[in-house]
């Protein structure tokens, strides 16, 4: 019954804000666990992508990583001025901001407890995370070279909104690039999304159906992040976070096995005229 109340009301914007905001700051204040960076389902590169060395270290969460590794790929980032928009706990701001070497990068969340969190946890000189939400970008017109986004605005309240400030803050010739999921069953399935795209009036570039790689980041992950969980969440919440997070068996999980669910990477550009 709870479980279909929820169903129906995430179909209102407000409701959609309000649970990001509750979910998001409780996640961050209740696990402040300094050695947890991301809050994406992973990624598994094409044999055609360029594979990425990572130290063999079992505190690096490679497969979250790579979501942002790849989608930073797509276009150059050196010197340039980029935000992101959903930042979480900054995991991928800080590897993208590193590795890339943006001259600016600016992770931005609507929960200040993720935000306090990214801002203790990550510090380079490139480098700051601040509050605001996606659907009012706290940022000038035209002041942004880059936008990342990543599987965050399938929780916003007006999907709309965020694309018309995305291209509010790119400047001519910038581009967007994001990755995220939606389930086939809502009226904001990913043909919505694909026609929100369509309608932003930036370009789009290239467009991936990435289900697939996303799949196996899961059950590659897997056995990691039972462990994480058996780790750092609390006997009675186990079984609830590993829906949230993705296991192998969870409704996320066979959704995107069985196609109901679908996972794309999307680049576009804001046009120079
Ligand atoms: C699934 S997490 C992904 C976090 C991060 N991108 C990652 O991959 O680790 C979604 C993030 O989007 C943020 N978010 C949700 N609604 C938002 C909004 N309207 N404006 C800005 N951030 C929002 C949440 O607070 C949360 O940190």
């Amino acid at each position: 019954m709870i479980k279909f109340i929820i169903h129906v009301l995430k179909r209102f914007a407000w409701f959609k804000r309000l649970n990001a905001k509750v979910t998001y700051e409780l996640l961050a204040k209740k696990i402040p666990a300094t050695d947890w960076h991301f809050m994406n389902y992973g990624y598994v590169p094409n044999p055609s992508e360029a594979p990425l060395d990572l130290p063999n270290d079992s505190t690096i969460q490679r497969y979250p990583l790579q979501m942002y590794h790849y989608l930073g790929a797509k276009v150059p980032m050196e010197g340039k001025a980029v935000l992101e928009v959903g930042s979480g706990r900054g995991g991928g701001a800080k590897h993208l901001a590193s590795h890339f070497k943006p001259a600016s990068y600016v992770g931005l969340d609507l929960a200040q407890s993720a935000v306090d969190l990214a801002n203790s946890m990550h510090q380079l000189p490139n480098l700051k995370f601040i509050q605001g939400s996606a659907e009012a970008i706290p940022l000038p017109d035209s002041s942004v070279d880059i936008v990342v986004n990543v599987e965050s605005c399938h929780a916003y309240g007006s999907v709309t909104k965020f694309l018309s400030e995305v291209k509010r803050v790119l400047r001519p010739g910038g581009y967007f690039l994001m990755v995220d999921f939606r389930n086939q069953a809502n009226v904001e399935n990913m043909e919505t999304l694909q026609q929100q795209l369509k309608d932003s009036g930036m370009r789009l570039l290239e467009e991936e159906n990435i289900s697939a790689n996303v799949i196996r980041s899961i059950e590659e992950e897997d056995n990691t992040k039972q462990e994480r969980i058996r780790k750092l969440v609390p006997e009675k919440w186990q079984k609830l976070f590993a829906e949230f997070a993705g296991v192998v068996g969870s409704k996320f999980y066979l959704t995107l096995k069985d196609g109901s669910r679908k996972y794309y990477r999307f680049v576009l550009q804001k046009p120079v005229m």
